[in-house]
């Protein structure tokens, strides 16, 4: 059973955990701003992400979302004392896990996927950050891209995963809330399902996977049946 149930490889931010929760901690220092300094600190942090492997650089996911944090303080016109910065990277690796997470992993677990967190993240932030949400209890671990010196969508970064997990790449499916890593996975071969926590559009850079979920629960039941 196990050697037949496919590998499940799972995004991290956005998907397990909510990265725009880290408004909750913004909101201790920066009350008015916090709403809007959460939305662009993430979305600099990607861009920066996309940027650097464009390039053929790399710098680690810590030091990117740092520089992302001062850009969102920048934009916004705010600053912050070393202390208060410190703190929110704290809390960046203490995030809430969603609140579908649990019971759909339980499941996918009693189905017999061997199941691997796989994120942009580095293993200074990961490590704690699976600790920190119990998310241990479920994974054989997790891989960084650290390894790889490259992020998401990088072809290199999914095959890297195939290469940890001795599979072929194609026994593998991305599981991840982002529409970037979904179709950066097809591109390298492996399948996918989109959790779709947003409730919008996928995009209309690649084609939307063949399974499509709004929660992990959803999709232990989509992979109990397949269509
Ligand atoms: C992750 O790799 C895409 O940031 C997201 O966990």
């Amino acid at each position: 059973m196990h050697a037949m149930t496919e590998a499940l490889a799972f995004d991290m931010y956005g998907t397990l955990v909510d990265p725009i929760g880290i408004t909750t901690a913004l909101q201790e220092v920066l009350p008015e701003d916090a709403d809007r300094l959460a939305v662009l600190w993430r979305s600099t942090q990607l861009e920066y992400t996309f940027r650097l492997t464009a390039m053929g650089v790399y710098e680690d996911f810590e030091r990117v979302t740092r520089k992302a944090l001062d850009h969102a303080l920048a934009v916004v016109g705010r600053d912050l004392g070393q202390a208060a910065k410190d703190m929110l990277m704290g809390r960046y690796n203490d995030l809430e896990r969603f609140i579908d997470v649990a019971p759909g992993l339980d499941r996918l677990q009693q189905a017999g996927h061997p199941m691997v967190v796989f994120s942009n993240g580095s293993p200074r932030m990961l490590e704690p950050l699976m600790a920190a949400t119990g998310l241990d209890r479920w994974f054989d671990g997790y891989l960084s891209v650290d390894p790889v010196q490259a992020f998401k969508p990088s072809p290199r970064t999914y095959r890297y995963v195939a290469e940890q997990l001795n599979r072929p790449i194609g026994h593998i499916r991305l599981i991840s809330s982002n529409p970037f890593d979904i179709s950066g996975a097809r591109t390298a071969g492996m399948s996918a399902a989109w959790v779709n926590r947003s409730g919008g559009p996928f995009d209309t850079l690649g084609d939307p996977p063949e399974v499509i979920v709004r929660s992990l629960t959803e999709l232990a039941d989509a992979l109990a049946h397949p269509a």
